[in-house]
């Protein structure tokens, strides 16, 4: 075996590929090709052993015989795959159809849970006035949660608030967001226009309108001069944000020990609209949230001097909202996690 031998194989071997891939005529017998003639074991391979025989000064001009012939068979074999897949491809496009007027698969789209509904409904409407939105803790202590509202330990007002405690000496979880507002008041100066939504806890026996997980949503407003007529006049047209114009509100007399005076904040019936119905229990009257004028002590604890200062707050449900406005008669269902309730929101 000398140069032109290995020469005269290669040329031999070249010639035979292109024909054949050439003539290959469709893609699976092309690629059996391509394992027959480049493989590990395949012929190009073969023919190149030849190398081995030669006298070791014709050895390095091998490979500018041999890389072309490999080349040019790599190329074929690209090039003939191509016309084979184009052709594959309009075979299908002959033989199979696509009904363009099939109608599409529903896609699911999701909704926000009602009471991140309401939430966001509550604050867009505040905003107007100047509310900002700020968080507090879930986890409070108890000073927090009670003590620095006027509730001290051992009083009565406690029993208004079923506590779950957790496992940390003087903490619990939040029974209320009103510890919110000595956190705000801590953390800023007057005037003070605060929104605070989030989740509470309480150790309840749950049932229709008790739940032991429930969302509040609390508002503080602290300034020189703030009155009980602001109070009346912001909560009016909140109501009429939320519920329509053309109701009637009314305060009731209340009692938080956070707040004095302390009102029940009161919405005509949105069913009956002030008749009296079941819905109402006959009152002709729905209560929608508890405010009052922010009580000395609790401003005392939020580092402010009552002389000077003076705040309204009020509290309400998010849920509770959504139970008025769409007559929904079971608070549990807000966290029973039933997608055929919960879809129901847009
Ligand atoms: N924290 C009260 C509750 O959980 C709700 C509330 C009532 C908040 C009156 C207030 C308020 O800020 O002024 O029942």
């Amino acid at each position: 075996m000398d140069l032109a031998d290995l020469t005269r194989d290669l040329e031999t071997l070249r010639d035979d590929a292109l024909e054949a891939i050439a003539t290959a005529s469709d893609r699976a017998s092309l690629q059996a090709l391509e394992v027959d003639i480049l493989g590990k074991k395949g012929r190009l391979t073969l023919v190149s052993r030849g190398i081995g025989a030669l006298p070791v000064e014709d050895r390095p001009k091998v490979g500018a015989i041999a890389n072309p012939v490999r080349q040019a068979i790599e190329a074929a074999f690209t090039e003939r795959d191509a016309v084979l897949h184009a052709g594959a491809l309009e075979d299908r496009l002959r033989t199979e159809t696509v009904d363009v007027t099939t109608p599409g698969r529903p896609v699911a789209r999701g909704t926000l849970h009602p009471s991140l509904e309401a939430m966001r409904e509550i604050a867009d409407i505040f905003a107007r006035f100047g509310f900002t939105v700020y968080e507090s803790p879930e986890i409070e202590d108890d000073v927090t949660n009670f003590q620095l509202l006027n509730i001290p330990p051992d009083h009565p007002a406690r029993d208004l608030w079923d506590t779950l405690y957790v496992d940390l000496p003087g903490h619990l979880l939040r029974t209320h967001t009103s510890p919110g507002q000595i956190r705000v008041m801590r953390a800023t100066r007057p005037p003070i226009r605060a929104l605070l939504p989030g989740r509470c806890f309480r150790y309840e026996a749950v049932d229709a309108s008790h739940d032991f997980e429930f969302f509040q949503v609390e508002g503080l407003m602290v300034d020189e001069g703030t009155t009980m007529g602001d109070l009346r006049g912001l909560l009016d047209e909140f109501a009429r944000a939320m519920f329509g114009a053309g109701r009637k509100t009314r305060f009731r007399p209340g009692y938080y020990p956070f707040t004095e005076p302390s009102v029940a904040f009161d919405v005509e019936c949105l069913v009956c609209g002030g008749a009296g119905c079941p819905a109402c229990g006959r009152t002709g009257w729905m209560t929608i949230l508890g405010a009052g004028m922010v009580h000395p002590v609790v401003l005392r604890s939020g580092g402010l001097d009552p002389e000077r200062y003076q705040g309204f707050a009020f509290g309400m449900g998010p849920e509770r909202m959504k139970m008025l406005k769409h007559a929904i008669t079971d608070l549990r269902l807000f966290m029973d996690d039933d997608l055929r309730f919960l879809g129901q929101f847009r």
